[in-house]
């Protein structure tokens, strides 16, 4: 009997080693351990041996069973990682892909960037300034007087405890600045963010954007000043805009003027961006105030420019149709992912 068993056993290796799928592995398992299995047959057989033989040849049989079992789960566990590294394999290329959320710009990043764009085609550097910036360039620098309005803490947002310093409240806190570093004849835009001490409301925001240009060079006229505003508008709003200047009063200019843009948002009619009045005041300029020239440190009457500071914010209004400036400042996605 023994001889018997170790026939089965060799003939059972044999048989499992060959087999390369689950399925006949399992099979086999049913052949030889299961219930009514080969070796649970002879097993069953034991018991009728001479009482001497008994438990040698059941220890045997035991043993044989229990190493049967160790293969079974040593080709099983081969077996599977098989199956499984083919798995990983299997690329179907019909599956969609997965599709990566990607972020893209904030409207008036797309529209600063369109205008540098506008402006480096015509020769313009585009400069970036502090935004927490010294009483001397926002203000005095640019022949603003101690008891100019502008200056007043309602505003103004001063830094606490921290005299001299405030937020910038424009963009033409870089004129002087840039004319020292780069010296003449200069060309440039500065696009940032500046700060206001304002009652908020559909078109008043504390933090807003502008894009301000300078270009100093001799004999600079209002011609120059105008032709670059155009440039400017028409590169920008890629259509013919109803356009009209008047004369405005900022101390750094002279003579000075506000540009105002039809309001393409009722198309002239009056809203709440435009104040009721269809106009929209989009930039603030003139010919740069001879004491501007002196604070850069040049001769005045050898050197002349102009200056604009254009409202990017509500040129991105404009441009989208958006009707409250609070949306812009506001991170809400519904809106955001409209661009
Ligand atoms: N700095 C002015 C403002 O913020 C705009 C301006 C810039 C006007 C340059 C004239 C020249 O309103």
């Amino acid at each position: 009997m023994k001889d018997q068993l170790t026939k089965l056993k060799d003939q059972a290796v044999k048989e499992f080693k060959k087999s390369n799928v689950l399925d006949d592995l399992k099979k086999l398992q049913t052949k030889y351990l299961g219930r009514k299995g080969e070796l649970t047959k002879v097993l069953r057989q034991v018991k009728d041996l001479a009482e001497a033989e008994r438990p040698k040849i059941g220890q045997y049989a035991n043993q044989i069973k229990g190493e049967l079992e160790v293969l079974i789960k040593d080709i099983e566990y081969e077996l599977k990682q098989k199956s499984g590294a083919q798995k990983e394999e299997l690329i179907d290329v019909t599956l969609p892909g997965t599709k990566y959320q990607q972020g893209h710009l904030h409207p008036n990043t797309i529209v600063q960037r369109q205008l540098e764009e506008v402006f480096k085609n015509m020769g313009f550097m585009v400069l970036e300034g502090p935004e927490l910036e010294s009483e001397y360039y926002n203000f005095e620098a640019l022949n603003i007087p101690p008891s100019h309005p502008a200056r007043d803490i309602q505003d103004t947002f001063y830094i606490k405890n921290k005299p001299g310093l405030l937020m910038r409240a424009h963009t033409s806190n870089q004129q002087v600045r840039a004319i020292e570093k780069y010296g003449v004849p200069l060309r440039a835009v500065f696009p940032g963010r500046v700060f206001r001490n304002e009652a908020t409301d559909a078109s008043h925001e504390t933090t807003f954007y502008q894009l301000e240009g300078l270009m100093i060079d001799k004999d600079i006229s209002v011609t120059h000043l105008i032709a670059s505003m155009k440039a400017m508008l028409k590169g920008i709003l890629k259509k013919d805009v109803e356009v009209r200047l008047r004369p405005g009063y900022f101390p750094f200019v002279e003579p000075g003027f506000e540009v105002d843009v039809s309001c393409l948002i009722c198309g002239g009619q009056g809203c709440s961006v435009c104040k009721q009045t269809g106009w929209v005041e989009m930039v603030g300029s003139g010919l740069v105030h001879p004491n501007v020239i002196k604070a850069g440190g040049l001769d005045s009457k050898e050197w002349s420019g102009f200056a604009f500071g254009l409202g990017l914010t509500r040129l991105v209004m404009l441009k989208y149709g958006i009707d409250d400036i609070r949306l812009l400042q506001s991170g809400d996605l519904r809106f955001l992912n409209q661009f």
